[in-house]
This record gives C-alpha cells, sequence and structure tokens, in this order.
C-alpha cells in the first residue's frame, strides 16, 4: 500500500506553498513527516486526501494490486477508499455525544443490502463491543456526554478514524494537546494496531523524540520542499535538517 505523489503543486495568491516533483507515503508501517512551522506538513495531508485543491498534479493511491486515482475524488470518496485524516485543529464535536460519535463513524455507509440487513445486528453488536473497549481504555470523564477539553475532541477525533479501519492514516500532530499519558496510551494503540493488522500510518508531530520512537522512516519538509527521507537515524544525522529544523 502507498500513494504516489507526481509534481504536485499547491499554490496561494501565486506563492507556491508545496512543490513536491515526485514522493512515496505509506511503504512502511508508521513513517513520520517533519519540518519547521509553514513547512507545508498540513497543507501535503490535506492535499493527499483531497480536502485541499491541488495547484497541479497526480496523486495515485495503490492498495494490492489496484491503483486508484485521487485527483476526480472528493475527499469522502477517498476515505471510502480508507485513506482517512486525523486533524491539526479540531472543530465540531458539538452535536453528538461521545459514544454516538463513534457509532456514527463505525456504521458503513453502504450496508444497506440484503445480507446487510441481515448482518446488521451481528454488526452492532461488534461495534458497540469495539466502541465499550475504546471508551474503557481512554477514560473519557462522560462518555455519553460530549467531548468537553481540547484534548477530549483530539482523542475522539482520533478513534473517530481508527474505528472505520483506515488502510492508511494520516495523523497531523496527532498528540498535541494530549497529557502526557493519553500521548501513551494513543501510540500504544496505533503500534498495536500497526503489529495486528495492516495499516499503515504517516505522522506529522514537532515531537521528535515520538518520530524517532515510532517511524521506520523520516520525511523533511522544508518550505514546500521535499529536503530529505531516510531512517530517524539518516535524518538525525542530516546536516540540511540539523541546519534548517533541529537548531544544531
Ligand atoms: N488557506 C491558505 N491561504 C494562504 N496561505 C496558506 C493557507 N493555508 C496554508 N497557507 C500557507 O501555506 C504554508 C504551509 O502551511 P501549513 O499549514 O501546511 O504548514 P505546516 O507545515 O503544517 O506548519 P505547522 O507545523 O505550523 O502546522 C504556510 O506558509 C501557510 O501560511
Ligand atoms: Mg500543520
Amino acid at each position: 500500500m502507498k500513494i504516489n505523489v507526481d509534481k504536485l503543486k499547491k499554490s496561494y495568491h501565486q506563492r507556491t506553498v508545496l512543490d513536491l516533483p515526485s514522493a512515496v507515503f505509506g511503504r512502511h508501517s508508521i513513517e513520520g513527516l517533519i519540518g519547521p512551522n509553514g513547512a507545508g506538513k498540513s497543507t501535503l495531508m490535506g492535499l493527499l486526501t483531497r480536502r485541499i485543491p491541488a495547484t497541479e498534479g497526480l496523486i495515485n493511491f495503490e492498495i494490492g494490486d489496484s491503483k486508484h486515482n485521487l485527483m476526480p475524488l472528493q475527499s469522502h470518496q477517498v476515505a471510502q477508499l480508507g485513506l482517512l485524516k486525523t486533524n491539526q485543529r479540531i472543530q465540531g464535536f458539538d452535536k453528538l455525544s461521545i459514544r454516538n460519535s463513534l457509532r456514527l463513524a463505525a456504521t458503513p455507509s453502504s450496508d444497506e443490502t440484503l445480507a446487510g440487513l441481515f448482518d446488521k445486528n451481528q454488526q452492532s453488536e461488534e461495534i458497540e463491543n469495539e466502541i465499550d473497549t475504546y471508551l474503557t481504555k481512554f477514560s473519557f470523564d462522560e462518555p455519553d456526554g460530549f467531548a468537553r477539553s481540547a484534548g477530549e475532541k483530539k482523542l475522539l477525533d482520533i478513534l473517530r478514524c481508527l474505528i472505520t479501519k483506515p488502510k492508511l492514516l494520516l495523523m497531523d500532530e496527532p498528540t498535541a494537546g494530549l497529557p502526557e499519558d493519553v500521548t501513551q496510551l494513543v501510540m500504544n494503540e496505533i503500534s498495536d494496531q500497526v503489529k495486528q493488522t495492516n495499516i499503515r500510518v504517516v505522522i506529522v508531530e514537532h515531537d521528535l523524540e515520538l518520530i524517532w520512537s515510532f517511524c521506520e522512516y523520516v520525511h523533511f519538509l522544508s518550505d514546500g520542499e521535499m529536503l530529505f527521507q531516510g531512517t530517524p537515524e539518516d535524518v538525525k544525522a542530516n546536516r540540511v535538517v540539523a541546519e534548517k529544523y533541529l537548531g544544531l
């Protein structure tokens, strides 16, 4: 599974904020995407999930032998293919309780076939069990109330994505604003799912300790350009990364 990017460009008012002649994401189980503020990391994730329209270029999502051109698709169609994104800034969550948000996310939208109807009871029991497991593992103040704190909203955003069982999950600063113990829980959950399923994850983070300890491969973006890619060891030792980002 991987995303291939070809001559991908994003400009706002003639100013180019991202320019990737070619890049591949998702070849490793957990990859990092790092770079200074304004490098274009969130923009890139928005482009890959088609939430932000590209100025030019191609994006292909390969799942096994099938290749999907994402350019004609809208973001909900990209999500149906199994490519999802968690958000750096969280909005919403004011209309549904935590439990109902997870139920809504977990319910397949296209199960209205006859077989789907027969399966429904069993399916909803499985979903309810899964939701209970998440709600026990990640202790929310009031699982049947709203997510109130920024941390709870962020956590719910992540769990909503995980419960849909994406094939490739892009996470934009997943642990910024989460308490240390919840960060650990989230990262352990991601590691477990990576081991147990075929899910691939790309993480944007400024917390470099997290990147070095969880990622097999790291992409370094600066001023809209991919300046270096490699293993955490390679990236740590790279002079350009050190100068432009690590402040060494
Ligand atoms: N809607 C927009 N209109 C104009 N410029 C934008 C828009 N969105 C992003 N930019 C610009 O694009 C550049 C890349 O922004 P982006 O949010 O992708 O950076 P980032 O790497 O995610 O930064 P951070 O680490 O601070 O989250 C920045 O210079 C930003 O100001
Ligand atoms: Mg960002």
